[in-house]
C-alpha cells in the first residue's frame, strides 16, 4: 500500500486518526490474482449484481464449499469409531480437518480445537483454562476486542471473583503498549487482543504483547477471526498460546477452531463428559460429536484458498483495493483508523451530518452492502473514535474488485451531495 520501506516491528503514527489519503490510485492488478476466475466460483457473486463490502461480518462462499458439505452428507454421514469403511472416512476426515487447520494455523494437528463458532470453542477453552485460577486474578482485554473474546472472561469474573482489565487505543487506533504494560501485575494470567480489529483493521503488535504476557507468567490468548481473512498466520511466530479463529469469516463454513500450546493447555481439565487426558490435546475440549459434514466444506475452503495463490495472492490484491478505496472515495467522506501501512482492508466511514443508518440504507438501495456499525460486539471501540462518531463499516474481501469500489465511491459522493 505504502512505497515507504518501514521495518516490520515498526509504527507510523499518523497525526490524527483520519486515514492519509493516498496520493495517487495504484489500481493496477498483481498479476498473479485473476478476480473474475475467482468470482466465477461463487454463485452469491454473479447471480444478482450485488456488491458486498460486508465480509467482516460473514463473508460469501464458493460453490465448491457448499457442494463439499452436501456431498458428505449425501455420501455417508454416521460417526467414527466402527470397524466398517465408511466410519474410517470419518475419522480420517477429522485427521485432516485438524492437519489442515493447524497448517492454516502453524501450529501441530493435535492442538486443534474444532467446535460451533469462535465463541463457543472459546467460551469452552476460557473455562478450563480458569479453573487454575484464583479469586483476584487478572485477565486483560483491549478496546480494540470483539465481545467473543471479552463476555467469556467477563461471565467467569462474575464467578470466579476476577479481575478483568481493558488496555486503551492510541490516537491512530492500535493497543496501546505503554497503557497495556501499566496494567500487567503478578497477578496477570492472561492478555487476550485480536490480532486484527474486525472494526478499524488495526493490526496488533502481537510478539510484542506476547512477550509482556509471558514476561509475567501469563498467557498470550488471540482472537484471530478477523485476519485470518486477510493473512497467513503462524501462531508460533507471534507466540500465541491460544489462537482461535471462525471459517465463515474466510470464504467456509459456520465453525469456530483455536490452537493451544501444550505448555500451557496439558494441565487444564476440560468440560467434557467421561472427562479424563485424551489424545490429541486439542480433542479434549470438543464436546459431543464434530460436524463431519463442516469438516468437509472447511477441508475444501483451504483447498479453494490454496487454488487462488493463498494469502501471498490474497493480500497484495486486497492492499491494492484499499489503496484504491483511499484514493476514490470523495472528501466528504471521513476514515476513521491507523495509517495506511501493516493494516487489514476494513474502514470505518462517517459522513459529517448523517447517521451510519441512512447511509448503509442508502447504499443498500444501490445494491452496496455495507454494515451499519452499532458496536454492540465491540463494546469498548466507541471510546476510542472521535466523539459521537457514527461509522458504517465497508470491508473489502479479496473477492470484491476495482469496479466496485468505484461505484461505492460514486454513491458515497451522490449520497453526500443530496444532504446539502
Ligand atoms: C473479531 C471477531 N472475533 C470473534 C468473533 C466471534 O466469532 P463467532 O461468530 O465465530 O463466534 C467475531 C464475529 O464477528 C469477530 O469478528
Amino acid at each position: 500500500m505504502s512505497t515507504e520501506t518501514i521495518d516490520p516491528g515498526d509504527t507510523v503514527v499518523p497525526e490524527s486518526a483520519d486515514v492519509p489519503r493516498a496520493a495517487e490510485t495504484t489500481a493496477t492488478l498483481p498479476p498473479a490474482f485473476d478476480v473474475a476466475a475467482v468470482r466465477a466460483r461463487f454463485s452469491a457473486l454473479t447471480d444478482d449484481g450485488f456488491t458486498y463490502f460486508d465480509a467482516p461480518a460473514g463473508s460469501q462462499v464458493p460453490d465448491e464449499v457448499g457442494d463439499a458439505i452436501a456431498r458428505q452428507m449425501r455420501e455417508g454421514s454416521g460417526n467414527i469409531g466402527g470397524y466398517y469403511p465408511l466410519s474410517d472416512e470419518l475419522s480420517a476426515l477429522v485427521d485432516a480437518a485438524r492437519e489442515r487447520t493447524a497448517a492454516f494455523l502453524g501450529g501441530d494437528a493435535a492442538n486443534i480445537v474444532l467446535g460451533g463458532s469462535m465463541t463457543t470453542v472459546n467460551f469452552a477453552l476460557t473455562r478450563a483454562a480458569a479453573r487454575g485460577f484464583s479469586a483476584g486474578d487478572e485477565i486483560i482485554v483491549t478496546r480494540l476486542d470483539h465481545e467473543g473474546s471479552v463476555a467469556p472472561w467477563n461471565e467467569l469474573a462474575i464467578d470466579r471473583g476476577f479481575v478483568v482489565k481493558v488496555a486503551n487505543l492510541t490516537d491512530d487506533l492500535l493497543i496501546d503498549l505503554d497503557h497495556l504494560r501499566s496494567l500487567v501485575t503478578d497477578r496477570t494470567r492472561v492478555i487476550a487482543f485480536p490480532l486484527a480489529a474486525n472494526t478499524v483493521g488495526s493490526i496488533a503488535q502481537a510478539r510484542e504483547i506476547a512477550d509482556i504476557a509471558h514476561s509475567v507468567g501469563a498467557i498470550s490468548w488471540v482472537d484471530a477471526v478477523h485476519y485470518a481473512a486477510h493473512r497467513a498466520i503462524d501462531a508460533r511466530a507471534i507466540r500465541a498460546d491460544v489462537i482461535l479463529c471462525s471459517a465463515y469469516k474466510f470464504c467456509g463454513p459456520h465453525l469456530g477452531m483455536a490452537h493451544v500450546e501444550p505448555g500451557v493447555a496439558n494441565e487444564w481439565r476440560a468440560y467434557k463428559v467421561a472427562a479424563r487426558a485424551l489424545d490429541p490435546l486439542g480433542a479434549r475440549f470438543e464436546t459431543g460429536t464434530l460436524p463431519y459434514e463442516q469438516l468437509a466444506g472447511l477441508i475444501a475452503t483451504y483447498d479453494y484458498l490454496d487454488s487462488i495463490g493463498g494469502f501471498a495472492a490474497i493480500a497484495p490484491y486486497e492492499e491494492m483495493l484499499a489503496a484504491h478505496l483511499l484514493a476514490t472515495l470523495p472528501p466528504e467522506v471521513r476514515v476513521l483508523g491507523p495509517a495506511l501501512v501493516d493494516r487489514v482492508p476494513t474502514f470505518l466511514l462517517t459522513i459529517n451530518g448523517l447517521s451510519a443508518e441512512s447511509i448503509a440504507r442508502s447504499l443498500a438501495e444501490r445494491d452496496i452492502g455495507v454494515w451499519k456499525h452499532t458496536f454492540a460486539y465491540e463494546v469498548g471501540m466507541p471510546e476510542a473514535l472521535p466523539e459521537g462518531a457514527d461509522p458504517i463499516r465497508v470491508g473489502i474481501a479479496h473477492y470484491n474488485t476495482v469496479e466496485e469500489i468505484d461505484r461505492l465511491a460514486a454513491a458515497l459522493a451522490e449520497i453526500a451531495a443530496a444532504r446539502l
